[in-house]
């Protein structure tokens, strides 16, 4: 049995914790505050194909460093989680390299939704915590891009009670905006060929086929005010709407082209500094339900290449946890905001088990 006594909860109260293990250990905890371990419902950990950037060895460790003990991982891999075989396998490599490392990570993963696969879907049912639409390009060629696989993907979502979670960025936009544009070829001129009416144009499509089909939709890395604007007035009508920020859209800017160069480039891109404000005032309200990290990383050569050839996505998993805490020593969030956005609604939302996985943080080291 573990034992960790006199630690604070995040409501201030001292609490003893006693949890069953193997080990026997009594962990003096005083002046720490125990918070619930991470749920990151958002991750890239590479595997299948992609090793060379990540793999559940490198992740399981970062996460656990970051406080997370369970991640949610997308499907955006080489080859992509599209058929039940392919999640089959992905999952006994995922466990084979959680056990060569020995860290029981609690994991989960989105199934993509594939126009040549959607006959899969309802096989999938049960064995994966939701369905991933990438309405516009990203890493890799998980693309839904025409009306009619995308009502055919809610529909049987509906059907099925599967989530759906959407990358949501329209196709057709972007190849637009970049058709037409005649600047130069630099970092910063990713923000400009998916602005922001790249993201609302496909987050209201999605939140129209909720309407109509009464899916539940989890909007990925939402960065905008006027996305939040959009999910707030869904919220306010009742529909089953959830949002999810990203660590680099709530302390990043477009100021980031500069100093981070291509290690900035990422879908969707960074925005002007108001939009970070937005987002925080979205966390106050409520319109915002979690947090994702995003982790999508790439080696240092290819972010190092220009813009065009740059990969877009960077890691942030060991990251997420302390930016939070640090917003809260700035009074920007509260300790229950935190632990809201880290855990608590993603466990509501995807109707998690309750478990026994704490993390003890030093509130006053902020050095
Ligand atoms: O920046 C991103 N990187 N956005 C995504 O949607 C995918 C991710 C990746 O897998 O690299
Ligand atoms: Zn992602």
């Amino acid at each position: 049995m573990i034992v960790i006594n006199h630690a604070t909860n995040y409501r201030g109260e001292t609490v003893t914790l006693e949890l069953a293990s193997d080990e026997s250990s009594v962990i003096d905890a005083s002046g720490l505050t125990l918070l619930p371990a991470v749920i990151d419902p958002h991750v890239h950990f590479r595997t299948p194909g992609m090793e060379y950037k990540e793999d559940w060895r490198t992740g399981a460790k970062a996460a656990i460093r970051g406080g997370c003990t369970t991640v949610f991982d997308m499907p955006n891999t080489k080859p992509p989680t599209f058929t039940v075989d392919l999640l089959r396998d992905k999952k006994a490599l995922i466990d084979k390299q959680l056990k060569e490392v020995g860290i029981p990570l609690r994991y989960d993963l989105f199934f993509g939704a594939d126009k040549h696969h959607l006959n899969q879907i309802p096989n999938a049912k049960g064995q994966v915590i939701g369905i991933k639409v990438f309405m516009g390009c990203s890493t890799g060629n998980l693309v839904i891009d025409d009306d009619e696989s995308l009502h055919a993907v809610f529909k049987l979502a509906a059907q099925q009670n599967m989530l759906v979670a959407v990358h949501a960025e329209d196709e057709h936009l972007i190849q637009e905006r970049k058709a037409n544009y005649r600047g130069a070829m630099e970092y910063k001129a990713h923000s400009l060929l998916r602005d922001i009416e790249v993201a609302t144009r496909a987050v209201e499509k999605a939140i129209a086929l909720t309407e109509r089909y009464g899916t539940r939709l989890y909007i990925l890395h939402v960065s905008s005010a006027e996305e939040i604007a959009l999910i707030k007035a869904a919220k306010q009508k009742g529909l089953p709407v959830f949002a999810e920020p990203t660590p680099h859209h709530l302390f990043f800017d477009t100021s980031q082209y500069d100093t981070l160069q291509g290690r900035a480039v990422v879908n969707p891109p960074l925005r002007d500094a108001s939009h970070k404000e937005a987002l925080f005032a979205a966390i106050k309200e409520g319109v915002i339900d979690t947090i994702g990290s995003d982790h999508a990383p790439h080696t240092q050569d290819e972010k190092a290449q220009g813009y065009g050839q740059c990969p877009s996505g960077m890691p942030g998993i060991e990251f997420m946890l302390p930016l939070l805490l640090d917003a809260h020593a700035k009074n920007l969030l509260t300790l229950d905001e935190v632990v809201s956005l880290t855990s608590k609604r993603a466990r509501h939302i995807f109707a998690l088990p309750e478990y026994e996985d704490w993390v003890l943080v030093d509130l006053e080291n902020t050095a």
